[in-house]
Protein backbone atom coordinates (compact mmCIF):
# COMPACT_ATOMS: atom_id res chain seq x y z
CA UNK A 1 0.00 0.00 0.00
CA UNK A 2 1.10 3.77 -0.64
CA UNK A 3 1.54 6.83 1.18
CA UNK A 4 -0.55 9.39 -0.58
CA UNK A 5 -0.31 13.40 -0.34
CA UNK A 6 -3.74 14.98 -1.33
CA UNK A 7 -3.77 18.51 -2.18
CA UNK A 8 -7.40 20.54 -1.87
CA UNK A 9 -10.41 18.78 0.14
CA UNK A 10 -12.93 20.04 -1.82
CA UNK A 11 -15.41 17.86 -3.37
CA UNK A 12 -13.06 15.50 -5.80
CA UNK A 13 -10.05 15.87 -3.34
CA UNK A 14 -11.93 14.92 -0.28
CA UNK A 15 -13.44 12.17 -2.09
CA UNK A 16 -9.96 11.09 -3.58
CA UNK A 17 -8.41 11.21 0.24
CA UNK A 18 -11.13 8.72 1.83
CA UNK A 19 -11.42 6.62 -1.11
CA UNK A 20 -7.97 5.79 -0.81
CA UNK A 21 -8.07 5.10 2.64
CA UNK A 22 -10.71 3.13 2.16
CA UNK A 23 -8.67 1.13 -0.75
CA UNK A 24 -5.86 0.68 2.21
CA UNK A 25 -3.34 3.43 1.02
CA UNK A 26 -1.99 5.80 3.95
CA UNK A 27 -3.44 9.18 2.75
CA UNK A 28 -2.50 12.92 3.94
CA UNK A 29 -5.22 15.36 2.91
CA UNK A 30 -3.86 19.12 3.12
CA UNK A 31 -5.93 22.27 2.94
CA UNK A 32 -5.81 26.20 3.17
CA UNK A 33 -9.10 26.40 5.22
CA UNK A 34 -8.39 25.87 9.01
CA UNK A 35 -12.23 25.89 9.45
CA UNK A 36 -12.47 23.14 7.09
CA UNK A 37 -9.39 21.04 8.21
CA UNK A 38 -10.83 21.05 11.68
CA UNK A 39 -14.19 20.18 10.49
CA UNK A 40 -13.26 17.04 8.25
CA UNK A 41 -10.78 16.12 11.38
CA UNK A 42 -13.78 15.41 13.11
CA UNK A 43 -15.22 13.70 10.18
CA UNK A 44 -17.37 16.84 9.62
CA UNK A 45 -17.86 16.81 5.89
CA UNK A 46 -20.35 19.72 4.86
CA UNK A 47 -20.46 18.38 1.41
CA UNK A 48 -23.72 16.11 0.15
CA UNK A 49 -22.06 13.22 -0.79
CA UNK A 50 -24.13 9.99 0.28
CA UNK A 51 -21.44 7.56 2.34
CA UNK A 52 -18.52 10.27 2.24
CA UNK A 53 -18.50 11.24 5.56
CA UNK A 54 -18.39 7.23 6.95
CA UNK A 55 -15.36 6.98 5.11
CA UNK A 56 -13.56 10.00 6.46
CA UNK A 57 -14.57 8.66 9.52
CA UNK A 58 -13.83 5.17 9.06
CA UNK A 59 -9.88 6.55 7.60
CA UNK A 60 -9.90 8.59 10.85
CA UNK A 61 -10.29 5.77 13.04
CA UNK A 62 -8.36 3.54 11.12
CA UNK A 63 -5.68 6.23 11.09
CA UNK A 64 -5.32 5.94 7.37
CA UNK A 65 -6.76 9.76 6.83
CA UNK A 66 -5.72 12.72 8.43
CA UNK A 67 -5.95 16.18 7.70
CA UNK A 68 -3.63 19.18 7.64
CA UNK A 69 -3.62 22.55 7.10
CA UNK A 70 -1.03 23.71 4.59
CA UNK A 71 0.58 21.33 2.11
CA UNK A 72 3.95 20.88 3.73
CA UNK A 73 2.75 17.69 5.39
CA UNK A 74 1.00 16.31 2.09
CA UNK A 75 4.16 16.96 0.04
CA UNK A 76 7.22 15.37 2.18
CA UNK A 77 7.49 11.64 2.82
CA UNK A 78 4.55 10.31 0.81
CA UNK A 79 5.44 8.28 -2.95
CA UNK A 80 2.33 10.07 -4.85
CA UNK A 81 1.15 13.29 -4.18
CA UNK A 82 -2.52 14.34 -5.96
CA UNK A 83 -3.45 17.72 -6.92
CA UNK A 84 -7.56 18.51 -6.68
CA UNK A 85 -6.92 22.19 -6.45
CA UNK A 86 -9.84 24.02 -8.38
CA UNK A 87 -9.18 25.54 -11.94
CA UNK A 88 -12.01 28.02 -12.04
CA UNK A 89 -13.07 29.76 -15.64
CA UNK A 90 -10.33 32.22 -15.74
CA UNK A 91 -11.31 35.66 -18.25
CA UNK A 92 -11.02 34.53 -21.51
CA UNK A 93 -12.92 31.33 -20.71
CA UNK A 94 -9.56 29.43 -20.01
CA UNK A 95 -9.10 27.02 -17.38
CA UNK A 96 -7.37 29.13 -14.58
CA UNK A 97 -4.50 27.13 -13.28
CA UNK A 98 -2.66 29.36 -10.56
CA UNK A 99 -3.60 27.09 -7.90
CA UNK A 100 -2.01 24.22 -9.59
CA UNK A 101 1.27 26.33 -10.41
CA UNK A 102 1.38 27.50 -6.51
CA UNK A 103 1.14 24.09 -5.23
CA UNK A 104 4.07 22.77 -8.00
CA UNK A 105 6.59 25.78 -6.80
CA UNK A 106 6.16 24.62 -3.58
CA UNK A 107 6.36 20.47 -4.44
CA UNK A 108 9.29 20.65 -6.32
CA UNK A 109 11.18 21.63 -3.62
CA UNK A 110 9.48 19.26 -0.79
CA UNK A 111 9.10 15.87 -2.47
CA UNK A 112 11.02 13.00 -2.45
CA UNK A 113 13.28 11.24 -4.84
CA UNK A 114 10.95 9.39 -6.70
CA UNK A 115 7.66 10.81 -5.91
CA UNK A 116 4.64 11.07 -9.05
CA UNK A 117 3.05 14.16 -9.12
CA UNK A 118 -0.28 13.32 -10.00
CA UNK A 119 -2.93 16.27 -11.43
CA UNK A 120 -6.66 15.22 -10.57
CA UNK A 121 -7.50 18.92 -11.30
CA UNK A 122 -9.37 19.38 -14.85
CA UNK A 123 -6.75 20.60 -16.78
CA UNK A 124 -6.45 21.71 -20.50
CA UNK A 125 -4.14 19.01 -22.68
CA UNK A 126 -0.62 19.71 -22.31
CA UNK A 127 -0.65 20.79 -18.97
CA UNK A 128 1.26 17.95 -17.62
CA UNK A 129 4.06 18.13 -19.62
CA UNK A 130 4.31 21.98 -18.72
CA UNK A 131 4.16 20.97 -15.21
CA UNK A 132 6.82 18.64 -15.75
CA UNK A 133 9.62 21.49 -17.36
CA UNK A 134 8.57 23.45 -14.18
CA UNK A 135 9.28 20.76 -11.70
CA UNK A 136 12.49 20.64 -14.00
CA UNK A 137 13.30 17.39 -11.67
CA UNK A 138 14.14 14.28 -13.22
CA UNK A 139 13.56 12.12 -9.97
CA UNK A 140 9.80 13.41 -10.16
CA UNK A 141 7.73 12.37 -12.63
CA UNK A 142 4.25 14.21 -13.59
CA UNK A 143 1.45 12.21 -14.46
CA UNK A 144 -2.52 13.04 -15.66
CA UNK A 145 -5.25 11.18 -13.63
CA UNK A 146 -8.60 12.81 -14.78
CA UNK A 147 -11.78 12.63 -12.34
CA UNK A 148 -14.81 11.28 -13.66
CA UNK A 149 -17.18 11.50 -10.31
CA UNK A 150 -20.65 12.93 -10.49
CA UNK A 151 -22.13 15.17 -7.63
CA UNK A 152 -24.07 12.86 -5.58
CA UNK A 153 -22.70 10.07 -6.72
CA UNK A 154 -18.72 10.68 -6.14
CA UNK A 155 -17.81 7.75 -3.86
CA UNK A 156 -19.63 5.54 -5.76
CA UNK A 157 -17.83 6.48 -8.85
CA UNK A 158 -14.41 6.94 -7.44
CA UNK A 159 -14.88 3.19 -5.82
CA UNK A 160 -16.77 1.83 -8.75
CA UNK A 161 -14.76 3.41 -11.62
CA UNK A 162 -16.17 2.61 -15.30
CA UNK A 163 -12.90 3.80 -16.45
CA UNK A 164 -9.55 4.69 -15.04
CA UNK A 165 -7.50 7.29 -16.97
CA UNK A 166 -3.89 7.73 -16.48
CA UNK A 167 -1.23 9.57 -18.46
CA UNK A 168 2.31 9.69 -18.42
CA UNK A 169 5.47 10.47 -20.98
CA UNK A 170 6.69 7.42 -18.14
CA UNK A 171 4.97 4.31 -18.62
CA UNK A 172 6.60 3.04 -15.23
CA UNK A 173 4.75 6.38 -13.10
CA UNK A 174 1.80 5.73 -14.92
CA UNK A 175 1.65 1.56 -14.21
CA UNK A 176 2.10 3.04 -10.29
CA UNK A 177 -0.71 5.21 -10.16
CA UNK A 178 -2.84 2.53 -12.29
CA UNK A 179 -1.85 0.09 -9.23
CA UNK A 180 -3.29 3.03 -6.88
CA UNK A 181 -6.89 1.89 -8.23
CA UNK A 182 -6.09 -1.82 -7.80
CA UNK A 183 -8.63 -2.38 -5.27
CA UNK A 184 -11.68 -1.18 -7.81
CA UNK A 185 -11.54 -3.78 -10.16
CA UNK A 186 -11.95 -0.81 -13.13
CA UNK A 187 -10.37 -1.11 -16.77
CA UNK A 188 -7.64 1.47 -17.05
CA UNK A 189 -6.20 3.42 -19.87
CA UNK A 190 -2.61 3.94 -20.04
CA UNK A 191 -1.85 6.84 -23.13
CA UNK A 192 0.19 10.13 -23.35
CA UNK A 193 -0.52 12.74 -20.72
CA UNK A 194 -2.19 15.18 -23.31
CA UNK A 195 -4.74 12.35 -24.26
CA UNK A 196 -5.46 11.74 -20.71
CA UNK A 197 -5.95 15.24 -19.89
CA UNK A 198 -8.35 15.59 -22.90
CA UNK A 199 -10.09 12.55 -22.34
CA UNK A 200 -11.81 14.41 -19.46
CA UNK A 201 -12.91 17.51 -21.76
CA UNK A 202 -13.88 15.13 -24.43
CA UNK A 203 -16.50 13.19 -22.25
CA UNK A 204 -17.84 16.14 -20.11
CA UNK A 205 -18.40 18.29 -23.64
CA UNK A 206 -20.17 15.12 -25.59
CA UNK A 207 -22.48 14.71 -22.52
CA UNK A 208 -23.78 18.55 -22.63
CA UNK A 209 -23.83 18.21 -26.76
CA UNK A 210 -25.80 15.31 -25.80
CA UNK A 211 -28.28 17.25 -23.74
CA UNK A 212 -28.30 20.54 -25.74
CA UNK A 213 -29.27 18.19 -29.06
CA UNK A 214 -31.86 16.89 -26.67
CA UNK A 215 -33.27 20.42 -25.11
CA UNK A 216 -33.41 21.37 -28.67
CA UNK A 217 -35.05 18.29 -29.93
CA UNK A 218 -38.09 18.97 -27.08
CA UNK A 219 -38.31 21.94 -28.66
CA UNK A 220 -38.83 20.28 -32.31
CA UNK A 221 -41.41 17.85 -30.65
CA UNK A 222 -43.06 20.93 -29.56
CA UNK A 223 -44.17 22.26 -33.16
CA UNK A 224 -44.73 19.03 -34.62
CA UNK A 225 -47.17 17.08 -32.19
CA UNK A 226 -44.22 14.64 -30.92
CA UNK A 227 -43.60 13.54 -27.42
CA UNK A 228 -39.79 13.73 -26.59
CA UNK A 229 -40.52 10.80 -23.82
CA UNK A 230 -41.03 8.18 -26.53
CA UNK A 231 -38.47 9.83 -28.95
CA UNK A 232 -35.94 9.50 -26.74
CA UNK A 233 -37.48 6.10 -25.57
CA UNK A 234 -36.63 5.26 -29.33
CA UNK A 235 -33.77 6.25 -29.58
CA UNK A 236 -32.45 4.85 -26.08
CA UNK A 237 -33.02 1.35 -28.00
CA UNK A 238 -29.85 1.80 -30.30
CA UNK A 239 -26.91 1.20 -27.88
CA UNK A 240 -24.99 3.42 -29.92
CA UNK A 241 -26.78 6.04 -28.40
CA UNK A 242 -27.28 5.10 -24.80
CA UNK A 243 -29.82 5.40 -22.70
CA UNK A 244 -28.53 7.98 -19.95
CA UNK A 245 -28.51 11.66 -20.57
CA UNK A 246 -31.76 11.65 -22.71
CA UNK A 247 -34.44 14.01 -20.35
CA UNK A 248 -34.80 17.27 -21.23
CA UNK A 249 -34.27 19.87 -19.03
CA UNK A 250 -34.03 23.99 -18.07
CA UNK A 251 -30.20 23.28 -19.30
CA UNK A 252 -27.14 21.82 -18.15
CA UNK A 253 -25.08 23.35 -14.94
CA UNK A 254 -23.06 22.84 -12.44
CA UNK A 255 -19.39 23.27 -11.38
CA UNK A 256 -17.84 20.93 -14.44
CA UNK A 257 -19.97 21.42 -17.85
CA UNK A 258 -20.66 25.20 -17.82
CA UNK A 259 -16.31 25.74 -17.11
CA UNK A 260 -15.16 22.64 -19.19
CA UNK A 261 -17.22 23.62 -22.57
CA UNK A 262 -15.65 27.03 -22.24
CA UNK A 263 -12.50 25.92 -21.38
CA UNK A 264 -12.38 23.17 -24.01
CA UNK A 265 -13.80 25.96 -26.42
CA UNK A 266 -10.81 27.94 -25.23
CA UNK A 267 -8.30 25.45 -26.03
CA UNK A 268 -9.52 24.74 -29.75
CA UNK A 269 -9.28 28.54 -30.53
CA UNK A 270 -5.86 28.59 -29.30
CA UNK A 271 -5.25 25.32 -31.54
CA UNK A 272 -6.65 27.40 -34.47
CA UNK A 273 -9.28 24.67 -34.35
CA UNK A 274 -12.95 25.96 -35.19
CA UNK A 275 -15.34 23.61 -32.79
CA UNK A 276 -18.79 25.09 -34.10
CA UNK A 277 -20.63 21.69 -32.14
CA UNK A 278 -18.82 22.92 -29.10
CA UNK A 279 -19.85 26.81 -30.11
CA UNK A 280 -23.44 25.37 -30.77
CA UNK A 281 -24.04 23.17 -27.41
CA UNK A 282 -23.13 26.55 -25.34
CA UNK A 283 -25.59 28.81 -27.26
CA UNK A 284 -27.94 26.40 -27.21
CA UNK A 285 -27.44 26.10 -23.42
CA UNK A 286 -28.30 29.87 -23.10
CA UNK A 287 -31.09 29.79 -25.55
CA UNK A 288 -32.89 26.96 -22.88
CA UNK A 289 -33.32 29.31 -20.36
CA UNK A 290 -34.76 31.92 -22.20
CA UNK A 291 -36.95 29.55 -24.18
CA UNK A 292 -38.31 28.29 -20.38
CA UNK A 293 -38.35 31.84 -19.28
CA UNK A 294 -40.71 32.25 -22.97
CA UNK A 295 -42.75 28.87 -21.45
CA UNK A 296 -43.50 30.42 -18.40
CA UNK A 297 -44.68 34.19 -19.52
CA UNK A 298 -47.23 32.48 -22.06
CA UNK A 299 -48.40 30.25 -19.40
CA UNK A 300 -49.34 33.05 -17.01
CA UNK A 301 -50.60 35.41 -19.63
CA UNK A 302 -48.46 36.99 -22.02
CA UNK A 303 -46.24 38.95 -19.07
CA UNK A 304 -44.56 39.01 -15.72
CA UNK A 305 -44.26 42.08 -14.47
CA UNK A 306 -45.42 41.59 -10.94
CA UNK A 307 -46.41 38.11 -11.49
CA UNK A 308 -45.98 35.74 -8.25
CA UNK A 309 -43.82 32.60 -9.18
CA UNK A 310 -42.92 29.91 -7.07
CA UNK A 311 -40.01 28.36 -7.86
CA UNK A 312 -39.61 24.38 -7.11
CA UNK A 313 -35.97 23.51 -7.11
CA UNK A 314 -32.53 25.80 -7.45
CA UNK A 315 -29.79 23.42 -7.39
CA UNK A 316 -28.60 22.08 -10.97
CA UNK A 317 -29.59 18.93 -10.28
CA UNK A 318 -31.51 16.68 -7.67
CA UNK A 319 -29.03 14.80 -5.17
CA UNK A 320 -26.94 18.01 -4.09
CA UNK A 321 -26.97 21.14 -2.59
CA UNK A 322 -24.74 22.57 -5.22
CA UNK A 323 -26.11 26.39 -6.48
CA UNK A 324 -23.03 27.10 -8.55
CA UNK A 325 -23.88 27.50 -12.55
CA UNK A 326 -27.54 26.32 -11.96
CA UNK A 327 -29.70 26.61 -14.51
CA UNK A 328 -32.40 27.29 -11.76
CA UNK A 329 -30.94 30.15 -11.09
CA UNK A 330 -30.25 31.27 -14.55
CA UNK A 331 -33.95 30.77 -15.24
CA UNK A 332 -34.85 32.81 -11.81
CA UNK A 333 -32.60 36.19 -12.86
CA UNK A 334 -33.89 36.25 -16.22
CA UNK A 335 -37.69 35.92 -14.63
CA UNK A 336 -37.31 38.48 -12.54
CA UNK A 337 -35.54 40.83 -14.93
CA UNK A 338 -38.93 40.92 -16.69
CA UNK A 339 -40.69 41.75 -13.01
CA UNK A 340 -41.18 38.52 -11.77
CA UNK A 341 -41.52 38.20 -8.05
CA UNK A 342 -39.84 35.09 -6.95
CA UNK A 343 -40.12 32.44 -4.18
CA UNK A 344 -38.38 29.20 -4.19
CA UNK A 345 -38.55 26.25 -2.02
CA UNK A 346 -35.55 23.68 -2.10
CA UNK A 347 -34.87 20.54 -0.02
CA UNK A 348 -31.21 21.18 0.11
CA UNK A 349 -31.03 25.27 -0.10
CA UNK A 350 -32.27 27.39 3.43
CA UNK A 351 -30.97 31.07 2.47
CA UNK A 352 -32.42 33.13 0.02
CA UNK A 353 -30.27 33.24 -3.21
CA UNK A 354 -30.33 36.15 -6.00
CA UNK A 355 -33.68 37.20 -6.40
CA UNK A 356 -35.32 34.31 -4.80
CA UNK A 357 -36.98 34.54 -1.42
CA UNK A 358 -36.48 30.57 -0.14
CA UNK A 359 -39.36 28.98 1.22
CA UNK A 360 -39.52 25.73 3.94
CA UNK A 361 -41.52 23.76 1.86
CA UNK A 362 -43.20 23.66 -1.94
CA UNK A 363 -47.14 24.48 -0.04
CA UNK A 364 -45.36 27.82 1.35
CA UNK A 365 -44.43 28.76 -2.13
CA UNK A 366 -47.72 27.78 -3.76
CA UNK A 367 -49.77 29.76 -1.14
CA UNK A 368 -51.18 32.50 -3.81
CA UNK A 369 -48.93 32.12 -6.11
CA UNK A 370 -49.95 33.13 -9.94
CA UNK A 371 -47.60 29.91 -11.04
CA UNK A 372 -45.70 27.25 -10.33
CA UNK A 373 -42.01 26.38 -12.07
CA UNK A 374 -40.40 23.07 -11.41
CA UNK A 375 -37.11 23.64 -12.02
CA UNK A 376 -34.42 20.58 -10.10
CA UNK A 377 -35.84 17.01 -10.75
CA UNK A 378 -36.24 16.23 -6.73
CA UNK A 379 -38.31 13.33 -6.45
CA UNK A 380 -40.61 14.73 -3.37
CA UNK A 381 -41.79 17.29 -6.56
CA UNK A 382 -43.95 14.79 -8.04
CA UNK A 383 -45.41 13.61 -4.99
CA UNK A 384 -47.02 16.90 -3.81
CA UNK A 385 -51.07 17.29 -3.01
CA UNK A 386 -52.03 18.57 -6.00
CA UNK A 387 -55.84 19.76 -5.20
CA UNK A 388 -54.21 21.75 -2.03
CA UNK A 389 -52.00 23.58 -4.31
CA UNK A 390 -54.33 24.33 -6.55
CA UNK A 391 -56.83 26.07 -4.29
CA UNK A 392 -53.97 28.06 -2.45
CA UNK A 393 -52.48 29.38 -5.76
CA UNK A 394 -54.48 32.32 -7.45
CA UNK A 395 -54.05 30.70 -10.59
CA UNK A 396 -53.32 26.65 -10.77
CA UNK A 397 -50.74 27.39 -13.64
CA UNK A 398 -47.26 25.13 -13.47
CA UNK A 399 -44.65 24.78 -15.79
CA UNK A 400 -42.70 21.48 -15.27
CA UNK A 401 -39.04 21.67 -16.93
CA UNK A 402 -37.78 18.32 -16.08
CA UNK A 403 -41.29 16.73 -16.88
CA UNK A 404 -41.25 14.79 -13.54
CA UNK A 405 -44.93 15.72 -12.46
CA UNK A 406 -48.02 13.09 -12.93
CA UNK A 407 -49.97 14.30 -15.86
CA UNK A 408 -52.66 13.05 -15.08
CA UNK A 409 -53.57 13.89 -11.27
CA UNK A 410 -52.08 17.12 -11.98
CA UNK A 411 -54.33 18.01 -14.85
CA UNK A 412 -57.35 16.24 -12.43
CA UNK A 413 -56.42 18.69 -9.84
CA UNK A 414 -57.48 21.53 -12.27
CA UNK A 415 -53.93 22.48 -13.50
CA UNK A 416 -52.91 24.03 -16.94
CA UNK A 417 -49.70 22.28 -16.89
CA UNK A 418 -46.89 23.00 -19.35
CA UNK A 419 -44.08 20.50 -20.20
CA UNK A 420 -41.02 20.43 -22.31
CA UNK A 421 -41.38 18.64 -25.66
CA UNK A 422 -44.85 17.18 -25.64
CA UNK A 423 -47.96 18.06 -27.90
CA UNK A 424 -50.13 20.22 -26.22
CA UNK A 425 -52.72 18.24 -24.90
CA UNK A 426 -50.50 16.88 -22.97
CA UNK A 427 -48.67 19.55 -21.96
C1 LIG B 1 -20.45 15.93 -14.51
C2 LIG B 1 -20.06 14.62 -15.18
O1 LIG B 1 -21.21 13.78 -15.27
C3 LIG B 1 -18.98 13.92 -14.37
O2 LIG B 1 -18.57 12.73 -15.02
C4 LIG B 1 -17.78 14.88 -14.25
O3 LIG B 1 -16.73 14.28 -13.52
C5 LIG B 1 -18.22 16.17 -13.58
O4 LIG B 1 -19.28 16.78 -14.33
P1 LIG B 1 -21.94 16.74 -12.50
O5 LIG B 1 -21.41 18.10 -12.79
O6 LIG B 1 -22.04 16.28 -11.09
O7 LIG B 1 -21.01 15.63 -13.28
O8 LIG B 1 -23.41 16.70 -13.13
P2 LIG B 1 -24.21 15.70 -14.06
O9 LIG B 1 -24.86 14.68 -13.24
O10 LIG B 1 -23.36 15.26 -15.18
O11 LIG B 1 -25.35 16.71 -14.65
C6 LIG B 1 -24.90 17.87 -15.35
C7 LIG B 1 -26.13 18.70 -15.74
O12 LIG B 1 -26.88 18.01 -16.74
C8 LIG B 1 -27.08 18.96 -14.58
O13 LIG B 1 -27.52 20.31 -14.63
C9 LIG B 1 -28.23 18.00 -14.85
O14 LIG B 1 -29.49 18.46 -14.34
C10 LIG B 1 -28.25 17.99 -16.36
N1 LIG B 1 -28.89 16.79 -16.92
C11 LIG B 1 -28.32 15.58 -16.69
C12 LIG B 1 -30.04 16.94 -17.71
O15 LIG B 1 -30.54 18.05 -17.92
N2 LIG B 1 -30.60 15.81 -18.25
C13 LIG B 1 -30.07 14.57 -18.06
O16 LIG B 1 -30.63 13.60 -18.60
C14 LIG B 1 -28.90 14.44 -17.25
Amino acid sequence: MARIGVIGAGYVGLTTAACFARLGHTVVCADVDEGKVSALSRAEIGAHEPGLAELVAEGLRDRRLRFVLGNAEALSDVDFVFLCVPTPTGEDGAADLSAVHAVLLEARDAVRPGCVLVIKSTVPAGTAELVAQLVGRSDVQVVSNPEFLREGHAVDDFLRPQRVVVGAEAEEAARRVVALYAGTGAPALVTGSASAELVKYASNCFLAMKLSYVNSLAELCERVGADIGDVTEGMRLDDRIGAAFLEPGPGWGGSCFPKDTRALLSTAEDARVDFPLLRATIGTNGHQARRVVGLVRDAVGGRLDGVRLGLLGLTFKAGTDDLRDSPALAVASLLAEEGARLTGYDPCVSADCGPVRVRESAEAVADSADGLVVLTEWPEFAELDWPHLAATMTRPVIVDTRNLLPVEKVTEAGFHLVSLGRPTAAR
